[in-house]
């Protein structure tokens, strides 16, 4: 069944060991990822969508961080691959980056693991790990530095409406300040050519946005006009030492940045994307996230198709 997959790391030279953000990655390994997604995704419409491309691996998933989706597509990833499966998760926000963690470290590596997938509080955790252990590493998440799982499948799942990125108009509104998934999204589209505008309140608009060569909007009827796609983003309250002082409140967030049916009536033509959860009511209005203008459902499908790529490429394993 595997032999219709057409997978062959012979046509690139895929250089990485790890995946700790899209910084380190190129046009050109994007470009491949996300071909190499394609026939994962093509398998996950098979009637058994399994492949045993992982049956000699061990992976596990440490999050330290809370996560519904991103935890659960990279394990039903890993499985639908074949692959054997630990999971460890911690509630606890006190476990910080140091002595703690490393300490599980030593102990999981000690049990022969190939790969690590990583959600953490702290930037910088993923790269700390592939200092302690010789798996690969995977970041599912550290802090608010990199999300790069969520940028590749956004990058997919656009690519199914805009093959080429080339030239296209993305915005991405809310909560910038706070948001891995926003960096690891600059870095990829800007990398394949397309222009980004980030737009949300100024309190949550960091420097760093413009220096990575993203167009900043304060102003979200003129950012819906001119995008193809337009990305919500969560307000991460959770993230915010400040509680809600960022803005006077949620209504008057959703009043300025919040994305409604009558904006959909007004730009008939642009998408609706959200990395989820959704605060609806919030972000946007909830009948905009259930309408036909949304991909945020086939967004989680392409997360599983991703995922299965990403690791099939750092396997190092050899097609079956
Ligand atoms: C994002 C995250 O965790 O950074 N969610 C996700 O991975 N699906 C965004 C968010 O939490 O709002």
């Amino acid at each position: 069944m595997t032999d219709e997959i057409a997978l062959d790391k012979a046509d690139y030279d895929f250089q990485h060991k790890h995946l700790l953000g899209l910084a380190d990655y190129t046009k050109e390994d994007i470009l491949y990822i996300l071909e190499q997604a394609q026939y994962f995704r093509e398998i996950l419409d098979r009637a058994v969508p399994k492949v045993p491309t992982l049956r000699d691996k061990t992976i596990v998933n440490l999050f330290y961080e809370n996560s519904t989706r991103t935890r659960l597509s990279f394990e039903l990833a890993q499985k639908r691959m074949g692959a054997d499966v630990v999971n460890f998760s911690s509630g606890s926000s006190s476990v910080k980056k140091g002595e703690s963690l490393k300490d599980t470290i030593r102990n999981i590596s000690s049990m022969k693991i190939d790969m690590v997938v990583v959600r953490h509080e702290s930037p910088g955790v993923p790269h700390f790990l592939t200092r302690c252990v010789d798996a690969a590493i995977i970041n599912a998440g550290d802090g608010a530095h990199e999300h790069p799982t969520q940028a590749l499948l956004d990058m997919f799942s656009m690519q199914q409406i805009y093959p080429d990125l080339e030239g296209r108009h993305i915005a991405i509104i809310g909560d910038i300040s706070h948001s891995r998934v926003v960096r690891s999204n600059i870095l990829g589209l800007l990398k394949l050519g397309a222009e980004v505008t980030v737009c949300g309140p100024k309190t949550m608009m960091p420097a760093f946005v413009k220096e990575m060569g993203a167009n900043v909007s304060y102003n979200i009827e003129e950012t819906l006009q001119w995008c193809d796609i337009a990305m919500a983003l969560r307000i991460q309250l959770e993230r915010q030492d400040e509680g809600t002082e960022l803005f006077p409140s949620i209504r008057e967030y959703h009043q300025l940045f919040g994305i409604t049916m009558k904006h959909l009536d007004e730009y008939p033509d642009f998408t609706i994307m959200h990395p989820g959860p959704v605060n609806r009511g919030v972000e946007m209005e909830s009948r905009v996230a259930d309408s036909d203008r949304s991909i945020i459902l086939d967004q989680v499908t392409n997360g599983l198709a991703v995922r299965m790529a990403i690791l099939y490429l750092l396997s190092g394993g050899t097609r079956i």
